[in-house]
């Protein structure tokens, strides 16, 4: 790993301004910042591992530990709610065994829950990766995790 992230340092030439496009670059080879990690930014950044952990957890999209294979976001926003998303929610648990936030044991899920996606219209909405599955019923939920 430290080969794999003082090239990606290198690209960006330990530059302060650079911090974001570095943490996005070492998630997306490594599916999250490790302890690690965050420390070998912080030198190749000249910064403090807090000053570099204090930016990576004020955004939403790092992680700090390993993420399942394939993200599952539930929606619960007003218009998903109102549709049954909690239901929806309830049985992606139960199908994957694992809670909100977490990541199923063998690694292949990690499970979000979600406030819009801005796609109201398809409500209740569930997003898998990239792909957005809408009017989604607890049937559906299942056959669909099957698919990944
Ligand atoms: S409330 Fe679910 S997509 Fe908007």
């Amino acid at each position: 790993m430290p080969d794999e992230l003082a090239k990606i340092a290198a690209e960006y030439g330990g530059e302060k301004g650079a911090l974001i496009p570095v943490l996005q670059k070492v998630q997306g080879k490594f599916g999250y910042l490790s302890k690690e990690a965050i420390s070998q930014i912080a030198k190749f950044s000249r910064m403090s591992e807090s000053e570099v952990f204090g930016v990576a957890s004020f955004y939403a999209q790092f992680y700090f530990s390993r993420r399942g294979q394939h993200t599952v976001k539930v929606c619960l926003g007003t218009a998903c709610h109102v549709r049954g998303g909690e239901r929806i929610l309830d049985e992606v648990k139960r199908e994957l065994d694992v809670e909100s936030g977490g990541t199923t044991k063998d690694y292949k899920f990690s499970l979000e829950r979600v406030a819009c996606f801005g796609s109201c219209a398809l409500a209740p909405v569930v997003v898998i990766d990239k792909d957005v599955h809408g009017r989604m019923t607890v049937a559906k939920a299942k056959e669909i995790l099957s698919e990944y």
